[in-house]
């Protein structure tokens, strides 16, 4: 186990039967507040993302995804899109519905939030059942991009997100 493995251990609480029972929640924000931590876990991200090769735009999951996905793509020289929950979005929006480990929902992101082309990260918190990435991926797809790779801090494998995303699949900082 390498020291970030330890400190993500350490600083990502586990909340049982939150937001519903039978769910474990993965509580990022002790992680979050801590400043080595969380640079040290951005600094991972970083070496994940540049694996990817060439990357136009990340393309953050709201909500999650808007606290890590900005800090990467200033550092690998990448704009920044925001996926967000249905209704947000001010402008003419994609739209996606999707299935989560607890219930459903809509995803959705500005038609021209992206050029025809554009090689896209998708970056996120947690990856569970991989419906939200899979989601986002259909946004990408709608938008006339290219999914160049998908990258989350924290995998969830008995829940088999990383097969459902084949071919690309997921990179993660930690897995359990
Ligand atoms: C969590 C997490 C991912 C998603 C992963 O978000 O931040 O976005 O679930 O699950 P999946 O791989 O099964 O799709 P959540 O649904 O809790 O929404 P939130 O970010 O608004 O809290």
């Amino acid at each position: 186990m390498t020291d970030l493995d330890e400190t993500i251990d350490r600083l990502v609480r586990p909340i049982a039967d939150w937001p519903e029972p039978g769910v474990t929640f993965r509580d990022i924000t002790p992680l979050l507040g801590d400043a080595d931590a969380l640079s040290a876990v951005v600094d991972g991200m970083v070496e994940l993302a540049e694996k990817v090769g060439p990357v136009d735009t990340v393309l953050g999951i709201e909500a999650r995804g808007f606290i890590l996905g900005p800090a990467i793509a200033v550092r690998i020289g990448a704009g920044f899109v925001p996926i967000r929950k249905a209704g947000k979005l001010p402008s003419t929006s994609l739209s996606t519905s999707y299935d989560l480990e607890y219930g459903s929902a809509t995803l959705e992101m500005h038609v021209d939030a992206m050029v025809r082309g554009a090689r896209v990260l998708v970056v996120d918190d947690v990856l569970a059942t991989g419906g939200t990435m899979a989601a986002a991926a259909d946004l990408v797809a709608q938008a006339g991009g290219v999914v160049a790779g998908n990258l989350v801090m924290i995998e969830i494998s008995s829940l088999g997100g990383v097969q459902r995303l084949e071919p690309i699949g997921c990179a993660a900082l930690r897995t359990y």
